[in-house]
């Protein structure tokens, strides 16, 4: 009985130093993984019209050294709430922009990028003038 006690305390004291020698490692690599990058263009006032091609751009400077996904993807959205078209997939974010072309949209005055990456971020609204104005 006194045995078995012992070997449970015992027990019980390495689970509790592996699970607080845990966190102190995980947290450190957490921080240096977030990323909001911020995207430079479009931005306010920009007119994109449907079938240019445009650079998406944001700042890398403020980049983690290790990035966890560096594989990027960016979304158009507009603020009526439909299905964001993916506008650019399968490039590198550290890069810092990816040429895209001007879908067929309907023409708005509030549309905005998504880039996804480490972290999501939204740009500014900018202006898309599409091959129909309703
Ligand atoms: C985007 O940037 C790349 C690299 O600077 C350049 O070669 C390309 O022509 C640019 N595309 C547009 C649409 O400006
Ligand atoms: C949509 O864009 C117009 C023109 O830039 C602006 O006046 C308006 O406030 C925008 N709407 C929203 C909900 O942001």
């Amino acid at each position: 009985m006194k045995f078995t006690t012992a070997l449970t305390a015992l027990f019980v004291g390495a689970v509790t130093q592996l699970v607080s020698a845990a966190p102190a490692v995980a947290p450190v690599e957490d921080k240096r993984d977030v990323w909001d990058p911020k995207m430079t263009y479009p931005h306010a006032g920009v007119v994109w019209k449907y079938g240019q091609k445009h650079n998406v751009t944001w700042e890398t400077a403020d980049q983690p050294k290790q990035i966890t996904n560096s594989n990027g993807f960016i979304l158009l959205r507009s603020e009526d709430d439909e299905t964001p078209v993916l506008l650019a997939w399968n490039f590198d974010v550290r890069v810092g922009y990816v040429e895209v072309t001007v879908p067929p949209v309907l023409t708005g005055q509030n549309y905005s990028l998504v880039l996804f990456g480490d972290s999501g971020n939204w740009g500014d609204q900018f202006t898309i003038e599409g091959p129909i104005t309703l």
